[in-house]
């Protein structure tokens, strides 16, 4: 019985450490700046961020969302977040109407809001792992 411990040991330890390397690769940011699709960056750009960042003079909106800082989110909330995101997105509630009324420009077109959409919902499939 002894004998077999310590390759038991050696192969569960091997096994758990891909396990958490995977784990750590699957969860590295997928929503920073950098890893933000071009089309996906330019859009909050234009119409979000202006509100939804860290200096924003904006407090609901500051405290409601800071896109720079999903990356430091925990998954679950991350993956409310992009929730979030998407369901305003297709209702066409973010940009605020008041904003809109002073910005006509900022509104998002159709194509601005699916490709909005489809990338918070793909980065939630991937989140959850499917
Ligand atoms: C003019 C400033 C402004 C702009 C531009 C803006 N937002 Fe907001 N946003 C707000 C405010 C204020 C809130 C807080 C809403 C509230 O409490 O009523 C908010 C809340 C949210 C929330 C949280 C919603 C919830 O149910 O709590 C999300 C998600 C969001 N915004 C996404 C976006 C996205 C995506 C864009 C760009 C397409 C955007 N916002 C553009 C001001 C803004």
């Amino acid at each position: 019985m002894k004998k077999i411990m310590l390759p038991a040991f050696v192969f569960a330890t091997v096994i758990f450490g891909a396990f958490i390397l995977n784990t750590a690769y699957k969860n590295a940011p997928i929503v920073g700046e950098k890893e933000l699709p071009e089309q996906v960056k330019s859009i909050i750009d234009q119409s979000c961020f202006q509100c939804h960042n860290a200096d924003s003079q904006n407090e609901k909106a500051r405290e409601a969302l800071d896109f720079k800082a999903i990356d430091e989110l925990g998954k679950v909330k991350k993956i409310t977040t992009l929730k979030e995101i998407a369901e305003v997105i297709e209702k066409g509630e973010m940009p605020p109407k008041k904003f809109l009324e002073k910005f006509p420009e900022k509104k998002l077109t159709e194509e601005q809001t699916k490709i909005m959409a489809d990338w918070s919902k793909k980065e939630i499939d991937t989140l959850l792992g499917k």
